[in-house]
């Protein structure tokens, strides 16, 4: 499963990036605006470090406008994935988008048949959003499940990109259900390294050490 990482936060993308858990960005309106950065400069920064797909969104609400800024976002770096969302003006945005060479991340999507039209609509990227899904009492990988079957069941290239991850364990379900990528805040993926049973190995170990005077360097 390929690690996106959820932010346009430029520090916390380097971190990550250094250790190789950086396959991808994605990036929406609110986590721009939480930058405080120009929208196409701070894109243009994150395409410099990450060679992999790097989601930017139109703004825009009628299919014309949006694609006028698709392919304006699209002009950054090859690397951009102009992300649409999941309207009937958004998969007339990917379908054109999509013809003309550009990656497409069709978002906002909560259900099966969202999936389906972004598919055959050539959309490089569904993100489905888990979290927000579970927020109202819907079980958000029930949906990555059914996008798994259906994409399987046709073979479409579509890659399922879970997003609104909230969790470790929206990461682990993601993997088990083989999902393509997930995409993460970043403080989500240093999560997954913690467990309580590490902590308090390495306590006593730390403990035993002391005891013992031990010294390596
Ligand atoms: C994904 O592309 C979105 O930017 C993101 O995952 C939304 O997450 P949220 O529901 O936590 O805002």
């Amino acid at each position: 499963m390929k690690f996106f990482v959820d932010t346009a936060d430029i520090d916390a993308i380097k971190e990550l990036h250094a250790l190789g858990m950086v396959d991808g960005v994605t990036t929406n309106p609110s986590l721009i605006a939480k930058s405080g950065r120009d929208i196409l400069e701070v894109t243009k920064e994150i395409c410099d470090i990450v060679s992999g797909p790097v989601s930017a969104e139109v703004v825009a609400l009628d299919a014309e406008t949006m694609l006028a800024e698709g392919r304006k976002l699209a002009k950054i770096a090859p690397n951009i994935a102009v992300k649409v969302p999941l309207t009937w003006a958004g998969l007339q945005t990917c379908k054109t988008l999509t013809d003309e060479g550009t990656m497409v991340n069709v978002t906002l999507c909560f259900s099966a048949n969202q999936a389906l039209l972004a598919a055959k609509a050539g959309a490089t990227f569904i993100s489905p959003f888990v979290g927000r899904l579970d927020d109202i009492n819907i079980d958000g990988m029930e949906l990555i499940g059914d996008i798994r079957t259906i994409y399987d069941n046709y073979g479409f290239d579509t890659q399922i990109l879970v997003a609104s991850i909230r969790t470790a364990n929206h990461m682990k379900d993601a993997a088990l259900i083989g999902a393509d990528v997930a995409t993460a805040p970043p403080a989500v993926i240093k999560g997954m390294a913690s467990h309580i049973l590490t902590d308090k190995g390495l306590d006593g170990f730390m403990a035993d050490v002391k005891k013992a005077g031990i010294k390596i360097l």
